[in-house]
């Protein structure tokens, strides 16, 4: 996005929500309840976790005496499960749909609560048969099928943790997130359906088991039937056990401290080795239910598509998560947005009735490029709302989903939050006048900031860094096994303050509109993931030909940002065409095809600063033919 769209399109162009938008709305009055939430802040969740089930009501809505290591509901005794299966079965909504699931093949799968309670049941008691036990982290790497919100959900209910890691990473993300936790029970599938063809997971978790000395048992689904190998006491079809006795309907949901882990999801950050954020069961559910209520203005009717993947955090709290607690039916689609055709998605719209989508600019931007045509084919009425995540929303895209999938009556709710804060922090709600490509205001609870380097804040419609001046249920806890490096990360830059850093840059305009720029660490969002520059240099440095590497993100027109490496080679290695793709390959072959670098530029320096390190702001200024600005450090 060019500055000159960017300013232009920050204070003209307000979309008003219809009047029957309005009416609907949960919420009538944001400034009343927002500032009640911030006045009151531990009296407004307190009321909002009064609305899930509790085995015990908790002593301490926010206990903040070990800072910034923030402790919510303390003494409650909660299980999410309870909230998202447990709950429902006592009411009418045990017949209701909890999922819908096509496959991209289009085969289809339904499951009620009752029935999604039954599935989830068997296979926590066969994780229980394989010695599952209530602390320990299960790794979980599976295609967009049912199987893995059981999975998630099982591992939940006897209070074992789970650790998603994405479908689309390879043999190395995956060892290095197994080791990290320890894993000794991995759950896969022979493999998923991805644009026809099959993305051969058991064949990456055969290879990172290798290298993982704690794993012991691997479950695995047959999703595509074609043949993989399976090691004798090791490796069991999940079909098989979940076909035995101990595969038995009926399994207590454990009761678990409010403050009890929930799950590790592995982020990438300015070091090469991934983070795991830790998530717990109380705060987690009554923050990720309470937004998702509020924001997308849920009602029993609806039937809520979170189009993304399980395998990151939009995924674990919108897909899985805060839909079920809110006992809503959920949408499920295993492949891609364009196959067979580009209207594969507005087919399941039209075919499913789908009210509601939540996507990523990167999806719409890509959907775009295929005309209005594909859409246009499709009776789009049932949409009420829509949303967005995952980076920025360019003003064009916005317009686009605005007028041609939304046709101009459903709001686009653009939430901006993070894997750490585990639910939507700055989003509008259905009753926000929206402004193209701003992520408006902050719920309910939050209060934001925009400052400098000292914690001053900036000027109205100045540049500075997004920061989070008070805590909220949502909040990941730490770091699993490196609280330092939570502190370090998050904490330390506005100690004194005591405020959490985004790592983001934002500006907030005259209305006090958020509107969110982008990273300002060693972060690149790559179609709305998130990837590392150090995971990056570090796939590249393991190939022979590499003796140093940097990684940046480039403007790009679909992704948002594409990878662009510089490498040094060693001195029997010329540049090429050939090392380039292998180069490429490499990179795809560590973490994924995600991480798959756009160009590779040979050098024969990189800038540097004096101490040695990489000045990444210098190659990316001058790949963009921009000023280098303060090169005083500069080595070269
Ligand atoms: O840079 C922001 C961007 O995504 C980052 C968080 O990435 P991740 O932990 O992978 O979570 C993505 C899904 C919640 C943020 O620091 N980001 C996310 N949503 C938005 C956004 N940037 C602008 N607008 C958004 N709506």
């Amino acid at each position: 996005m060019s500055e000159s769209t960017k300013n232009s399109s920050m204070n003209s162009d307000l979309h008003h929500p219809s009047a029957e938008t309005v009416d609907a709305a949960l919420i009538k009055d944001y400034e009343t309840l927002y500032r009640r939430s911030i006045t009151d802040r531990e009296g407004f969740w307190a009321e909002e976790a009064s609305k899930l089930d509790w085995f015990q009501k908790w002593d301490k809505v926010l206990d903040d005496s070990k800072k910034p290591f923030f402790k919510w509901f303390s003494g409650g005794k909660i299980n999410i499960i309870q909230n998202a299966i447990d709950r429902h079965l006592k009411t009418w909504r045990r017949n209701k749909l909890a999922i819908i699931w096509e496959g991209e093949p289009g085969d289809v799968k339904t499951f009620s609560y009752h029935a999604l309670n039954r599935e989830v049941s068997k296979f926590a008691n066969v994780l229980k048969s394989m010695g599952v036990k209530k602390g320990e982290i299960v790794t979980i790497y599976m295609p967009q099928i049912p199987e893995l919100m059981f999975a998630m959900l099982a591992c939940a209910k006897i209070g074992a943790a789970h650790s998603v890691v994405y479908g689309g990473f390879s043999v190395e993300a995956l060892a290095a997130r197994i080791e990290d936790a320890k894993s000794r029970v991995v759950v896969t599938a022979d493999g998923g359906w991805r644009r026809g063809k099959i993305n051969d997971l058991k064949s990456i978790a055969n290879d990172a088991i290798k290298r993982s000395p704690t794993v012991e048992v691997c479950i695995c689904v047959r999703r595509t039937g074609h043949d993989v190998y399976m090691e004798n006491d090791r490796d069991f079809w999940y079909h098989d056990l979940m076909g035995l006795p101990i595969a038995n309907p009926n399994c207590p949901t454990e009761v678990m401290d409010s403050e009890d882990m929930l799950f590790i999801l592995y982020t990438s950050g300015t070091t090469g080795k991934p983070k795991g954020l830790l998530h717990t069961h109380g705060g987690y559910a009554v923050y990720t239910s309470t937004t998702h209520r509020y924001v997308f203005d849920i009602k029993d009717e609806d039937r809520w598509w979170c189009a993304a993947d399980p395998g990151w955090i939009t995924g674990h709290s919108y897909m899985v998560y805060s839909p079920l607690i809110n006992g809503a039916t959920l949408m499920m689609y295993e492949g891609a947005p364009n196959h067979p055709y580009p209207n594969r998605w507005w087919q399941i719209v039209e075919k499913y009735g789908i009210n509601i989508l939540y996507t990523s600019p990167t999806a719409i931007r890509g959907l775009m490029r295929f005309g209005e045509a594909w859409p246009k084919r499709h009776d789009l009425s049932s949409l009420r709302l829509l949303g967005s995540v995952g980076e920025p929303i360019n003003p064009e895209a916005w317009r686009w989903y605005h007028r041609v999938i939304g046709q101009e009556r459903c709001p686009i709710m653009d939430t901006w939050w993070q894997t750490e804060t585990g639910g939507f922090m700055v989003t509008p709600l259905p009753i926000t006048p929206l402004k193209p490509g701003s992520a408006t205001k902050p719920f309910f609870g939050i209060e934001i900031g925009v400052v400098d380097e000292h914690g001053k804040e900036v000027k109205r419609g100045e540049e500075g860094k997004l920061v989070i001046k008070s805590p909220w249920p949502g909040m990941a806890r730490t770091i699993y096994g490196d609280a330092d490096r939570y502190v370090e990360t998050y904490w330390k830059e506005y100690e004194k303050q005591g405020w959490y850093k985004a790592g983001d840059s934002a500006r907030i305009d005259e209305d006090g509109y958020l509107w969110v720029i982008g990273r300002i660490d060693d972060v690149i969002k790559v179609s709305g993931y998130r990837l590392g520059t150090a995971e990056i240099e570090s796939a590249l440095i393991t190939h022979p030909a590499v003796s140093e590497a940097a990684a940046i993100g480039l403007p790009h027109e679909v992704k948002g940002n594409a990878i662009h490496a510089y490498v040094i080679l060693r001195s029997k290695f010329t540049p090429g065409k050939e090392l380039e793709e292998e180069l490429k390959e490499q990179v795809v072959k560590e973490i994924g095809p995600i991480a798959r670098p756009e160009a590779i530029t040979f050098m024969d320096v990189l800038p540097k600063t004096r101490s040695g390190k990489i000045m990444r702001r210098v190659l990316k200024a001058r790949a963009q033919g921009l000023n280098e600005g303060d090169i005083s450090t500069l080595e070269e």
